[in-house]
């Protein structure tokens, strides 16, 4: 038997349904903030992830699928490639701000485990041209106002700002002299990460690098008096949305493109990946593609990460519909019959289903109550002869006759 990759998954009906419910919501919410869809290749040239994200990062350094003499990589995240396209079509003409969301699969080699997949799949926002407060709070209310959609309680906002460059490159450096102090300590990770990503070491999991990290510098000691005031802004104007959240300084983010803001929300039903949603400013990502300078933040969140945060608090999804009638057949006219009506019932917008197995009445009548249809009709010779046909409401066994080239003016509600 063929199995599939690992760390993919597969959508069954069940599923998928579920999925659908979900991308319905970040569609319908996506609106009410005017921000409109997106599609980009689910390749792009390797050079824009290594340009964007960072060569030093895990994703580029361990994560990508590439092929082709690594020409192309299968996007493993979608900023990149939404900035790639806000450039390559000069989308700055249409508008000073630009509100962009998607819904879209990313794929990442990394070691499977509940909530981690090498193919899994993002609805991500990007508000490109703003480099206001209200931009990310805003921005910040969407990635809430919808998670909060479901009534999900157990959710948690971390944030940080991480300076700008200068400023982070002044933390990154004293970060660097404290660690090195106690670089034979650190796990074998934190070693390699001292030399190569120093701020990566602030994620790490190891108890005795946690340990060390207590009394290291933050960064908030390294922010100027701007990104001081932004920070402070962006946190009272969450407040003044009744958004609880946590400051965060060690959250710097696996991505080398952030700037100023950072942010994550986390759900304690997660386990070891806790973050469904993650997010922040990226004020230099543009002009590092070759773009003009344009502030930007944008958020995305893992639709599998946030089905299991919503399995674990017992949202209860929607179910699909049931099919309204069952036509059941007896007799070769009958058959013949049924299938011109199914095509009427469902060109009129009605839900049936009949039988394909030629079965007898009695396995129909099973399959209608599985497939839980709400009524059923039986067509045998004497409906053919009298061109009259009972319809037969399943939950009580009630039943009312109409002729049979009328149906579709049967109210099956
Ligand atoms: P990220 O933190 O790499 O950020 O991913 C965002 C979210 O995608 C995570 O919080 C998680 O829910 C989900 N995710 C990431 N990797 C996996 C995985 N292997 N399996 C399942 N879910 C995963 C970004 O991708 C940035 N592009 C977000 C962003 C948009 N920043 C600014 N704009």
């Amino acid at each position: 038997m063929i199995t599939k990759p690992k760390g993919t998954l597969d959508f069954l009906p069940d599923d998928a349904f579920k999925r659908l419910h979900i991308e319905n919501r970040l569609r319908a919410i996506a609106s009410l903030f005017n921000y409109k869809e997106i599609r980009t290749p689910t390749f792009e040239k390797t050079e824009l992830f290594k340009r964007g994200i960072g060569e030093e990062t895990d994703i580029v350094s361990k994560e990508m699928y590439s092929f082709h003499d690594a020409e192309f990589t299968l996007k493993p995240e979608m900023t990149a490639p939404v900035i790639r396209s806000y450039i390559e079509n000069s989308l700055y003409n249409v508008s000073p701000v630009t509100k962009l969301y998607y819904i879209s699969n990313m794929y990442r080699h990394e070691r499977p485990q509940a909530g981690r997949y090498r193919e899994f799949s993002q609805f991500g926002a990007e508000l490109i041209g703003s480099s206001e407060y209200v931009a990310d709070v805003e921005l910040i209310s969407l990635g809430v106002f919808f998670l909060k959609s479901f009534g999900l309680k157990d959710i948690k906002i971390k944030i940080n700002n991480i300076g700008n460059l200068q400023e982070r490159a002044e933390y990154i450096n004293s970060l660097t002299q404290y660690l090195l102090e106690y670089s034979v300590d650190l796990s074998e990770d934190s070693k390699i990460r001292l030399e190569k990503n120093p701020l990566r070491i602030l994620d790490s999991k190891n108890p005795n690098d946690i340990k060390i990290l207590e009394n290291a510098p933050t960064i908030n000691e390294y922010l100027g008096a701007e990104n001081k005031l932004h920070f402070q802004n962006v946190l009272e104007g969450l407040e003044s949305l009744d958004i609880d959240y946590e400051i965060d300084y060690k959250l710097v983010r696996g991505l080398d493109y952030y700037t100023s803001t950072t942010f994550e929300i986390v759900s304690d039903s997660l386990g070891a990946q806790n973050a469904v949603l993650g997010g922040g400013r990226y004020d230099k990502l543009i002009e590092q593609l070759d773009g003009k300078a344009t502030p930007a933040i944008g958020f995305a969140c893992g639709l599998e990460r946030l089905t299991l945060v919503l399995e674990a608090n017992n949202y209860v999804f929607p179910e699909e519909d049931y099919p309204h009638i069952y036509i059941v057949t007896s007799g070769e006219d009958a058959r013949k019959k049924a299938l011109v009506i199914s095509n009427k019932l469902r060109e009129n917008g009605i839900y049936c289903e009949i039988d394909l197995l030629n079965r007898s009445i009695k396995s129909q009548m099973k399959e209608a109550n599985r497939y839980k249809a709400k009524y059923a009709a039986v067509i045998g010779e004497d409906e053919m002869k009298t061109n009259e046909v009972k319809i037969k409401r399943m939950n009580d066994g009630s039943e009312s006759g109409i002729n049979l080239d009328e149906i579709t003016n049967y109210n099956f509600n």
